[in-house]
Order: C-alpha cells, then structure tokens, then sequence
C-alpha cells in the first residue's frame, strides 16, 4: 500500500534532474529532503548541505537522520570535465556510502534509485576492470585504483559502469536484509545545466548525433517519471535493474541489424 505521505532523500537536489525529482515528490505530497552542495531554491520540506567527495560530511548528514524513509533518490554527479578523483567520488564511491548508510534507515518496501547514465554502455565488458574498483571502499583506495587506469579511459564512464555494478552486486543483500529494492536510471543525453559539460568530454558531434537520430534530448520530464515509477509500489517486484531512457539509442547501437518496417 502506498504510505500517505512519503519521506523521500534526494541527493544531487540542488539542479537538473535532482531538482525535478525533488519538485516531483513535493508536488505530490511527500516530506522532501533535499540534499547538495550548495544552496539551492528547490521545493522540499528540508534541505542538507553535503560534499559527497567528503565520507565524514555523508556520515554526519546520515548520523542527524532518523529511520522511517521511503527513498533515497541518488541524482548528484560529476562531469568528466571534473577531476578524475572527484568524479569516482561522487558517482561512485558518494553513492555507495550514501546508500550502504541510508539501507538501515528505509522502511522494509523502500527504495533506492540511483542515476548512472548511458555512458556506462559496455559495463558488462568491463566487470574483470570494475572488481578492483568495487573493492575500493574509501577515497584512498579509489585513487590508487585510478592511479593504475588507462588515463584515456573515460572516467565518467568508469564511474557510471561502477555505478550499475554496485547496484546489481547490491541487489540480493538489499532485498534479504532490508526488504529494499535498488535500481538504477540510465539517462541519455539530457538539457540540465551539466549537459554543456558533456559535449565538451564526450563531444559535440557524438551528442549531436543522438539528438538527431532520437528527434532531440531528453528534458528532466522524460527522466523524472521513470524514477517515480521505480520508487512506486507498483515496481514492487523490480530490483537490480538497469533503466535507459534515451529513446532507443544504446539499444538501437547493441542490438544488431534493424528490423524493416
Ligand atoms: N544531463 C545529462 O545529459 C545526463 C545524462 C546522463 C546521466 N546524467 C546524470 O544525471 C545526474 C544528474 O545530472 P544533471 O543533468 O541533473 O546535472 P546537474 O549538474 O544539473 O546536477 C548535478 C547536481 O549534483 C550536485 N553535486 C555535484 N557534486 C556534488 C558534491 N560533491 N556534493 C553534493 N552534490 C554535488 C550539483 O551541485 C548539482 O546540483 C548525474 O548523475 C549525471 O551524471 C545526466
């Protein structure tokens, strides 16, 4: 049964697709807290500042928090525009100590979703590279992992690829333990404020190109809802998955040769 009111952590609130999550969930009803860097307008009921670079600023937020959530939305992320170190810290290494802290905290029938990207396209390819990673469980060891990559290896895509892995690896412990579900939402290429950042990373011509074939980018609005429906209890029985939302586009690259219609 879907609680009155919904108590529902948004990380990364602060712009962009957190912010229409917020906005989504406060619209509706629900206590929002709202958690970024800085300061931001963003409808809530609450709001936390915290540098998720930082473990002791994510434990002290988690420590002031009571139990009884329903969500924690995990939105924030660096850019590849951004240091390498800081990147893995806040799309990878953030996220985990955020949602390994939040776990104790959800209601049995909660959730988390955790926004990672269509960048991470491959991850399967790259699970033997991602242990080593997925062992690093402090901001130390993530840099000494870092330190003996590829430098030309996209580290966004790095960060994404170990985003969707740790969720997966998540999955059974999460639902065995806590009675939580844990996903997450690939976006393609979207108009928020990071999008320029990309274009310059990942390049102008690449993000071009996937507008033209899927007819334009994404907006918040294409993302939003399929977060809420993740977070719904109508996806009660939907844990470990990996959603695109990109109109196509990866599929459309992995699939093979196209049907004709
Ligand atoms: N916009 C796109 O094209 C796109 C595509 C795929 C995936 N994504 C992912 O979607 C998520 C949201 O991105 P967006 O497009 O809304 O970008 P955005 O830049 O508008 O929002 C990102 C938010 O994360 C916060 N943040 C960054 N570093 C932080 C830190 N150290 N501590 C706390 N908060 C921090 C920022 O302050 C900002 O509010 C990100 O994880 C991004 O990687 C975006």
């Amino acid at each position: 049964m879907r609680p009155a009111q919904r108590k529902v952590i948004v990380v990364g609130a602060g712009s962009g697709i957190g912010a229409a999550t917020a906005a989504h969930f406060h619209d509706h009803g629900d206590h929002v807290l709202a958690v970024d860097i800085r300061d931001n307008a963003t409808p809530a009921s609450q709001f936390a500042r915290c540098d998720l670079r930082d473990a002791a600023a994510i434990a002290g937020l988690l420590a002031g928090l009571d139990p009884g959530w329903d969500l924690l939305a995990y939105v924030a992320g660096l850019p590849g525009t951004a240091p390498a170190n800081d990147v893995l810290r806040v799309n990878y290494l953030g996220m985990r100590l955020m949602t390994e802290g939040t776990l104790p905290l959800l209601r049995r029938g909660g959730s988390v979703v955790t926004v990672a990207s269509v960048a991470a396209v491959g991850w399967e390819q790259r699970i033997e590279a991602l242990n080593g990673l997925l062992e690093a469980t402090d901001a130390e060891a993530v840099e000494r992992w870092q330190a003996a990559q590829d430098p030309s290896y996209p580290v966004y895509s790095t960060s994404k690829q170990a985003a969707i892995l740790y969720v997966k690896r998540l999955t059974g412990p999460a639902w065995a333990k806590y009675g939580v579900r844990v996903n997450t939402v690939s976006p393609g290429p979207t108009e928020t404020p990071i999008l320029p950042d990309f274009e310059q990373s990942m390049g102008k011509d690449m993000l071009d190109t996937v507008r033209t074939v899927a007819g334009r980018h994404a907006t918040v609005d294409d993302i939003v809802p399929v977060i809420a429906f993740l977070a719904s209890p109508e996806a009660g029985w939907v844990t470990g998955q990996d959603i695109q939302v990109d109109a196509g586009f990866i599929t459309s690259l992995t699939a093979g040769a196209p049907i004709e219609l």
